[in-house]
């Protein structure tokens, strides 16, 4: 039962007074992975950092279970921390990397042996207690990098980018393992990424970072059906982004109308690319320009006559082909006017 509080808290680094992290607040629930999301320099593992204790806040103030730890040094904490580069001692064998902090603590060899032999099971290595680090592949030294901070029981699970490293495959299979033992020990957990594929299929919660603010905090399915700015339209998922202007109830850029019952002025209207429909028309509002077929489904490049170039996803790709005309019939829009959503269908 771990709950973490992150209250106003703020890192400046003298060093070209960059403000990393804004007046940040967060509210992790017992047993919650909230996922840290947000373009490089937003932030993010600096935010993380500072709950580890490797960084001291300028300002602010973090709590783990209501008992402040703001200034207490790493070792104090309740936290564990697995790092993006795995920083395991390589002199060492995995059993002994994963001793070392419990020796630390004066457990006893054999309630030492029994915990690492049961966190090598949990994270998918037994038996591997006797392996050089550097007779491991990328991926077991990540999950063994995961077994050294979880075999020290801690509080908070710190996870900063733990597969970035690795191919495509093992990034999925690991997050998916990752979860799975995060849920079985119940363990309350933040994790930076800036993959957007990884913070929706493994949050409870993700938190979009920018400029070391949050943009917008929700589930993944609400930050992606429902993004609250245009950078978080963005950044999660593809988007198609169109900046137009709003006149009379119908908005416009290059031949693309929507009706949009919204104040007149400037607007930017975003669409997904699976709630873009086009059918076939000469001229029409928009020309094909590439069509790649996946198999499952289609994706259409289509340009707009000044150039502007969309994505629509379709289940036919084989309707469709470069140079050709369509007309766009989008199903479901928002749009936003000075960084605020004014319109959603
Ligand atoms: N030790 C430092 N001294 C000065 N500036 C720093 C220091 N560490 C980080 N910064 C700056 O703070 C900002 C946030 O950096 P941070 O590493 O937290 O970003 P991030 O979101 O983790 O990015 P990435 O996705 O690339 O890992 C950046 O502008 C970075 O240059
Ligand atoms: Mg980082």
């Amino acid at each position: 039962m771990s709950v973490l509080t992150i209250k106003d808290v703020t890192k400046i680094f003298p060093a070209g007074n960059v403000v990393a992290v804004d007046t940040f607040s967060l509210d992790v629930a017992d047993g919650e992975l909230v996922c840290l999301l947000g373009p490089s320099g937003s932030g993010k593992s600096t935010l993380l950092r500072m709950v580890g204790g490797f960084e001291r806040p300028t300002g602010g103030l973090i709590q783990i279970d209501g008992e402040d730890i703001t200034h207490l040094p790493p070792e104090k904490r309740p936290t564990g921390m697995v790092f993006q580069s795995h920083a395991l001692w390589t002199h060492m064998n995995v059993f002994k990397n994963l001793a070392f902090g419990l020796k630390l603590r004066r457990l006893p060899p054999d309630e030492i042996k029994n915990k690492v032999d049961a966190v090598l099971e949990l994270v998918g290595l037994g038996g591997y207690g006797n392996r050089h680090v550097s007779q491991l592949s990328g991926g077991q030294q990540q999950r063994v990098a995961l077994a050294r901070s979880l075999v020290l029981e801690p509080k908070i699970l710190l996870l900063d980018e733990p597969f970035a490293s690795l191919d495509q495959h093992l990034r999925e299979r690991l997050r998916e393992e990752v979860r799975d033992i995060q849920q079985r020990l119940g363990i309350t957990t933040l994790f930076v990424t800036h993959g957007q594929d990884e913070a929706l299929s493994m949050a409870d919660r993700i938190v979009v970072m920018r400029n070391g603010r949050t943009e917008q905090i929700d589930r993944p399915d609400v930050v992606y059906r429902e993004p609250k700015t245009p950078f978080v339209a963005g950044f999660i998922g593809t988007m198609n982004l169109i900046e137009g202007t709003v006149s009379n109830g119908v908005f416009e850029h290059g031949g693309f109308r929507v009706d949009m019952p919204v104040v007149d002025g400037p607007a930017t209207l975003a669409v997904r690319p699976e709630a873009l429909d086009i059918e076939a028309a000469e001229p029409g509002q928009a020309r094909v320009h590439r069509v790649t077929d996946f198999g499952t489904h289609g994706l259409v490049d289509l340009d707009l006559s000044d150039g502007v170039r969309l994505k629509s996803m379709v289940s036919h790709p084989d309707l469709f082909k470069a140079g050709q005309g369509v007309t766009l019939k989008p199903r479901a829009v928002a749009a936003y006017r000075n960084d605020a959503q004014i319109y959603r269908s």
